[in-house]
């Protein structure tokens, strides 16, 4: 079927920023829209994939052609991430938080007067890296994304190798593009040593793109 070339194939997106606990009504979390990860998920849809979308909290509705799983935090996102697995393809263009407090409190902090909570953070888990890196459950492309601020494609470069993804989709983020919440995208494809440069384009358009380039892989696997 060349409409739903993904018509058979479960595919996994993470999108959104993550929401770490400081106490029950407080947290730590970052500006991610959740646009990107949202229009890839659709995209993939459209073309006949079965899309799990795996959201931190963002303002946006899932089409109903996906399926939504809601996370709040980075551990919840990697959980819902394995329990999805196995996937043929996983996309990872969350905004996961580096970091959460490790000393969550139960109940709301107090203010008190000339004191201030100890917060005390510890590294959350890279999700990429540890699907990646999964043994049995390794999904058959794994792409992950690359918001820099400067050299963009040598830091992309490096990234494919610390996380072990296929593809990694880089882009520039510093605050002139208006990328984080913005509605366009200017992305390079790395697969490998192959470097695309995709012209600037709405977020949109950026996923059908990249969802071309998954049933490519999909196609030429097959054949
Ligand atoms: O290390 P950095 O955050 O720059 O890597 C970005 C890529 O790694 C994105 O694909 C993002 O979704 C993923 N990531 C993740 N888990 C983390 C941190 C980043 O899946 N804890």
């Amino acid at each position: 079927d060349s409409a739903k070339p993904l018509r058979g194939r479960k595919v996994l997106v993470t999108a959104g920023p993550t929401h770490e606990p400081i106490d029950p009504v407080r947290y730590i979390a970052n500006r991610s829209s959740g646009k990107q990860g949202y229009a890839i998920a659709d995209a993939l849809a459209e073309l006949g994939a079965d899309v799990t979308l795996i959201s931190g909290p963002t303002r946006l509705d899932a089409s109903q052609n996906v399926t939504l799983r809601a996370v709040e935090s980075a551990q919840e996102m990697l959980v819902a991430c394995e329990e999805t697995l196995p996937v043929d393809a996983a996309v990872f263009a969350a905004a996961v938080a580096d970091w959460r407090v490790n000393n969550e409190a139960s109940q709301k902090i107090k203010k008190q007067a000339g004191a201030l909570p100890d917060l005390s953070l510890t590294e959350n888990p890279d999700i990429l890296a540890t699907i990646s890196g999964s043994v049995s459950n390794r999904p058959a492309l794994v792409v992950g994304f690359a918001a820099e601020t400067e050299n963009i494609v040598e830091n992309g470069k490096a990234k494919l190798d610390k996380k072990g993804c296929d593809w990694i989709v880089a882009n520039d983020v510093s605050a002139s593009t208006g990328t984080f919440g913005g509605e366009e995208n200017q992305v390079f494809l790395l697969k490998g040593a192959s470097t695309e440069s995709w012209p600037k384009q709405t977020k949109q358009g950026v996923a059908r793109t990249l969802g071309a380039h998954i049933s490519d892989f999909f196609q030429s696997k097959s054949t």
